[in-house]
């Protein structure tokens, strides 16, 4: 499914311009900035490439430039639960850098992505000289933390239903004034997402298109009214 990621030193020029635009890193100083960049190896990866594999070992950061990756946790059935779509400016793979165990979900790219990679002793040497980069690990982390509390609640509390209107308000961005969900996502993604059948997912969108809360093209969904209904009609 994968062919090896190509490996590469961009150069500084392009280094320079690939952390500016990476939100993530606004907040450090050139200096810091240089840090990160004297020690990151940069890779590409195809669509529909494993990056990491959950349970296996590794130490390695992966900041994305571009592209989109998914997060997930799979079973021995090929079934999975889909945690996070993560785009440029993300990051992952903190987690086994951090405490050095197994890896806690795979990461598959969605589309070609290209991604800053640091493994773990460049980043302690980042952050021995430069704190702020521990922190800004630090508060991304406590932020994951409370969208996977929300996310328990989520998948505790609401039906199905329930589950795929607020998994579509937690995608949907703004757009040329309207609220729409732009992620290339399949039903059976969505599925993935909400933990239920991509024909029970089906038949809610079909419910919430014909009740006018939602409509559908071929590519996005756009949400006409944001007070979605909690159960079918
Ligand atoms: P790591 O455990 O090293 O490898 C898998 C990565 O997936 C993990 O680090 C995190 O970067 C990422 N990850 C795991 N769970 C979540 C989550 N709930 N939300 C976003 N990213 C996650």
């Amino acid at each position: 499914m994968s062919s090896p990621p190509k490996q590469q030193r961009p150069n500084i020029g392009e280094r320079t311009m690939t952390l500016k635009a990476v939100p993530f890193f606004t907040q450090l100083s050139d200096h810091e900035l240089d840090l990160v960049r004297a020690v990151a190896t940069e890779k590409t990866y195809p669509k529909n490439a494993v990056v990491l594999t959950e349970g296996e070992a590794g130490d390695s950061l992966y900041m994305i430039q571009a592209g989109k990756v998914k997060v997930f946790i799979g079973d021995e059935e090929g079934r999975e639960i889909i945690l996070k779509i993560l785009g440029p400016g993300s990051f992952f793979g903190e987690m086994s850098m951090i405490d050095k165990q197994p890896r806690s979900a795979s990461v598959t790219t969605l589309e070609t992505s290209t991604f800053l990679v640091l493994q773990h002793a460049a980043f302690e040497k980042c952050v021995e000289q430069a704190p702020t980069i521990g922190n800004m690990v630090m508060q991304i982390l406590a932020q994951r933390v409370r969208e996977a509390d929300r996310k328990i609640g989520t998948l505790a509390l609401m039906d199905v239903y329930g589950r795929v209107a607020s998994t579509l308000l937690e995608l949907a961005v703004y757009t040329n004034g309207k609220l729409m969900v732009g992620e290339k996502l399949s039903q059976q993604d969505l599925a993935n997402m909400v933990g239920a059948s991509r024909e029970m997912v089906n038949r809610i969108l079909k419910d919430l298109s014909d009740r006018g809360f939602i409509s559908i093209e071929s590519k996005s969904i756009t949400i006409i009214n944001r007070e979605l209904p909690p159960s079918l009609s």
